[in-house]
């Protein structure tokens, strides 16, 4: 037997490692002992330390994490990853399936899938090799993750079999196992470290790690749920075959997924992963049913960001009961009390809750509680959780009486039809600190590094005692703080700086005034071309106005009586605050369609092309003459031709004229 080259060495146990690896984390069937692999890893790790040109990127040494990288860069997805609509009931499915039928002259069949609950992951691979993994990030641009997709052991770094396509775009879900999740929150507690809140902010997090040998340590794994693109070479008609050739290409496929060939079988499909759920050895948060056949999936299409051809069923909101230990009163922005239950933690819904809130007084009525009480806690996603109704009663039951002076500031306490509120308006901290919360939020000043704690601090040592004041914090006096050193100081201060400028809705809305929210400020905005106009709108004039009413109408009318406040906002003009008049900005406020590219094609009901063109320009949009997949959005009108066809193949987010339009009025 002639001996083997090194070069042969090194690519046969790689292929013996990636195989061996296949075995264990995806098929769950170990092949070999942990002694027989490492050595076999060693050996390879050894070599290529010393032929450095021996090393290659889909090397299974390559799995163990690297120094952090620089920053993260993003990468534009080849198609776009859209979301799904939802159902919440069997009955929604069925009105599905009632729809996706009436569109098609063929059977239907679908695949139903559980829906893990993680992060979305988008995989590049070029002649079967990895390239790249990105978050799904806005849909259009995510975040490169390369380094930490390449840890995750079911993540195939080279493709299974000899025939690998030319091009393969994988999606499909990174997660943290449930044993994984508890056992690392057993060992974060042990050394009294973070604990993480439930297994998909865990998997979030590890993946947003800059140093990859951190998500090395998380034990992440990916279940991949649907071929993105692949080139022409692999020829597909089904969805489901495509699942079977990612099995074949060493991905790991959830083995509960079914191919349901009658409309009945969608009920059992539900029953019986509501049973299954528990017992999973992972977290999912409702099940996804998809259109098999591409062909049909290409002839529903899609509507704005979700395809007609799939739904996401979530599960109903998880119930436990707990006890409900205390309820203490919280004084918000406005100065209303708002009852908050404090309980003993229990986990619901993914997440350990200790805390809900009880809205007023009525509510705690309408419930019937009373501390000591047994409650049953509800929270479904992102939800608050909250009380939903009192399960028996505890040994000593105490009733919930609303304190009659502000828990804060020891001001009488007024009843105004069902809220309770604080009258000590100017004089209570715990109004303005939630004042100054809100004026410096995401959605109003939006000052990066001035979080709750740091406002709790300056108001609590005077720095600040009106919101006018911030902008007159400095680096010496901001590093007399705890946890403040000067580098953070001075980040600060320049955001503090640059938030000067910002969009007259913005300025409104940071104001505070009661009952108004992002869309009234908008609204607002829109009807004055400066501060000054806002204080100079009589009620009749705001009541002219769309969406507000008398009661919005007198709340600002209030505000902008009253002398103090236009001090406090001429003391803000005069520190540089500097508010522009409203450009058409969507609910985010960022420029409507900044950075949106459009086509548009056939004959529109109502405008004609150039017409509409001048319109998604002027809401900053941009418009080309050809598809490519730098396309946003093809709006298209009748007998669309070429154009619609290359955009349903991309991918792209197809548009009729009114859904143009309503995008362009930022509905
Ligand atoms: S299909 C256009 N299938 O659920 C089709 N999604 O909004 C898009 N998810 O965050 C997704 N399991 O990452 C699909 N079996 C599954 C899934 C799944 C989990 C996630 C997905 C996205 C969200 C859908």
């Amino acid at each position: 037997m002639v001996a083997e080259s090194l070069e042969q060495e090194v690519a046969r146990i790689r292929r013996e490692l990636h195989e061996h690896n296949h075995k264990y984390y995806v098929l769950s069937q170990p092949s070999v002992s942990d002694a027989e692999y490492d050595f076999l890893f060693q050996r390879l790790r050894e070599i290529e330390s010393s032929n450095p040109d021996l090393l290659s990127q889909d090397s299974p040494t390559q799995r163990v994490g690297a120094e952090p990288a620089k920053g993260s860069s993003q990468i534009t997805h080849r198609i776009p990853m859209l979301s799904l609509d939802n159902a919440f009931s069997v009955d929604d499915l069925l009105g599905f399936y009632g729809r996706v039928t009436e569109k098609l002259d063929e059977p239907l069949e679908l695949v139903a899938e559980p829906k893990l609950d993680g992060v979305a992951v988008s995989l590049f691979y070029l002649d079967g090799v990895l390239q790249y993994g990105a978050t799904r990030g806005d849909g259009q641009t995510g975040e490169d993750i390369t380094a930490n997709v390449k840890t995750i052991r079911s993540i195939p770094l080279k493709l299974n079999g000899d025939h690998s396509p030319r091009e393969l775009e994988v999606r499909g879900e990174i997660f943290m196992p449930k044993a994984v999740f508890e056992k690392l929150n057993l060992e974060a507690e042990a050394q009294g470290g973070k604990v993480l809140v439930n297994p998909r902010n865990a998997a979030s997090g590890s993946l947003r790690q800059l140093d990859s040998r951190i998500t090395a340590s998380r034990q992440l794994s990916m279940n991949a749920y649907s071929i993105g693109t692949v080139s022409a070479d692999v020829p597909l008609t089904k969805h489901f075959d495509g699942l079977g050739l990612l099995k074949e290409w060493g991905f790991h496929v959830n083995a509960l997924i079914e191919v349901l060939a009658a409309k009945s079988s969608i009920a059992s499909y539900v029953e019986h992963m509501s049973q299954a759920r528990a017992g999973l050895g992972y977290e999912i948060d409702g099940l996804v049913f998809k259109v098999n056949s591409l062909q049909q999936q290409r002839e529903l299409g899609f509507v704005a960001r979700a395809p007609r051809w799939a739904i996401a069923y979530k599960f109903p909101a998880e119930e436990v009961s707990t006890l409900l230990e205390s309820v203490e009163f919280q004084v918000g922005r406005t100065g209303a009390i708002t009852p908050v239950a404090r309980l003993k933690p229990v986990f619901v819904g993914g997440v350990t809750v200790s805390n809900a809130t009880l809205h007023n007084m009525d509510e705690i009525k309408r419930l019937g509680i009373q501390v000591g009480d047994e409650v049953v806690v509800q929270r479904a996603g992102d939800v608050i959780p909250k009380i939903v109704r009192r399960a028996g009663s505890g040994d000593s039951p105490k009733p919930i009486r609303l304190p009659e002076q502000c828990p804060d500031c020891a001001s009488p306490v007024e009843r105004d039809g069902s809220i309770a509120r604080c009258t000590g308006t100017l004089v209570c901290p715990a109004q303005l600190k939630e004042s100054i919360k809100h004026f410096v939020s995401r959605k109003a000043f939006d000052i990066d590094g001035l979080g709750d704690k740091l406002v709790d601090q300056l108001v609590a040592k005077e720095l600040v005692v009106k919101p006018s004041d911030i902008f007159d914090l400095t680096v010496p006096n901001l590093v007399l703080l705890e946890r403040m050193g000067k580098k953070s100081a001075e980040n600060l201060v320049a955001a503090i700086k640059s938030s000067k400028s910002i969009s007259l809705s913005r300025f409104i809305y940071a104001l505070g005034i009661r009952e108004v929210g992002e869309a009234t400020a908008l609204t607002i905005a829109k009807a004055v071309t400066d501060v000054k106009g806002v204080f100079d709108l009589s009620a009749e004039q705001l009541e002219d106005l769309e969406d507000i009413g008398p009661i919005v109408a007198a709340h600002v009318v209030a505000f902008t009586s009253n002398q103090e406040n236009l001090e406090q906002v001429e003391s803000l003009l005069v520190k540089g605050v500097e508010p522009a008049p409203e450009k058409p900005t969507n609910s985010e406020g960022e420029a409507k369609l900044e950075g949106k590219s459009f086509v548009l094609t056939g004959t529109l009901p109502n405008y004609a092309r150039d017409d509409l063109k001048a319109l998604l320009i002027e809401a900053g949009g941009k418009v080309s003459g050809s598809v490519s997949s730098k396309t946003d959005f093809l709006v298209a009108g009748e007998k669309a031709g070429s154009k619609l066809t290359k955009a349903q193949q991309l991918g792209i987010t197809i548009l009729d004229e009114a859904q143009a339009l309503a995008l362009i009025q930022g509905l």
